[in-house]
């Protein structure tokens, strides 16, 4: 029985700019994505009955039957059989989570065209997040998940500290307390930017969620500047609608060192130090 392992990564949000917003609510975004190499993992064995076991250190409060994300993916694919789901990130925390998860269940069966083997609006219904999940590189998300343009070499690989304080903001709230809806877009990425240049354009750049975010959970205010107080932090900002932060660094030593500290004096807080996927400069 072949069984087929997939990988499941964090999902940043590195800018998440709010530009309007649809007769039918759905917000318009403009948003640079990328993923790290820390995620969820998930294991398919076909078969003739479907059932979900989820394991991992985030198991808990996931339901392991058809109101998970994965399994409505499975359904959307025309998929039966056995799913483990291992959850190693926090989830309704503004990197994936469920999103992600049936995104790389797309991508198992599907290969890295999941994009034209479910459909975009397929993936789209599923969640607006799980289209920018199918491909695992950079990407620029617009509309109001939809329309992705793959960003390939252009972004260079970045040094990351993910920090979740454990509080759950849910999304609907986070985009009904927004005070503006009719934001400007990112402006125009310099084209390969060595990290310096990458940096200082994207510190010019807004999560217009992120206000919204602190309302209604303070502690976010106290992440960001915990990132921020850390040794080497070019950039602390809120992921998704929150709760998890990050923070970006020069070099690997510097976000491990972060971690480290920020992990140590908030010992209920979720802290992991990242790399994301990106253009190799050293
Ligand atoms: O599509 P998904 O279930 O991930 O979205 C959760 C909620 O977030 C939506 O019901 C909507 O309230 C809000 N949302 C939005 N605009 C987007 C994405 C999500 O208003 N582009």
């Amino acid at each position: 029985m072949a069984t087929n392992e997939t990988f499941a990564p964090a999902k940043i949000n590195l800018t998440l700019h709010v530009t309007g917003r649809r007769a039918d609510g759905y917000h318009l975004l403009d948003s640079l994505v990328v993923f790290a190499d820390l995620g969820d993992r998930l294991w398919l064995d076909p078969g003739a009955q479907m059932s979900l076991q989820v394991t991992g250190p985030f198991a808990d409060g996931v339901p392991s039957d058809n109101r998970n994300l994965v399994w409505r993916a499975a359904e959307a694919a025309g998929w039966c059989g056995t799913i483990r789901l291992q959850k190693n990130l926090p989830h309704g925390a503004g990197i994936g989570g469920g999103s992600a998860d049936a995104a790389a269940l797309l991508r198992a069966l599907h290969g890295n065209d999941a994009a034209r083997g479910i459909g975009v609006q397929a993936a789209l219904a599923l969640g607006a997040d799980v289209p920018v999940c199918l491909h695992m590189g950079p990407q620029r998300m617009r509309g109001i998940g939809e329309d992705l343009t793959r960003l390939g070499q252009s972004v260079p690989r970045l040094f990351a500290v993910l920090v979740n304080p454990g509080v759950h903001v849910p999304t609907p709230q986070v985009f009904a307390a927004l005070t503006c809806r009719d934001n400007p877009e990112m402006a125009p990425m310099p084209e390969r930017p060595d990290r310096q240049s990458f940096l200082s354009w994207l510190a010019l750049q807004r999560n217009d969620l992120q206000a919204a975010a602190i309302a209604r959970a303070p502690v976010i205010k106290e992440v960001l500047a915990a990132l921020t107080a850390t040794r080497g932090c070019a950039l602390a900002r809120m992921s998704g609608s929150g709760a998890t932060c990050f923070g970006l660094y020069a070099t690997r030593d510097q976000a491990a060192r972060a971690a480290r500290d920020i992990a140590a004096s908030n010992a209920g807080w979720w802290v992991r130090s990242v790399i994301t996927c990106g253009r190799d400069i050293s």
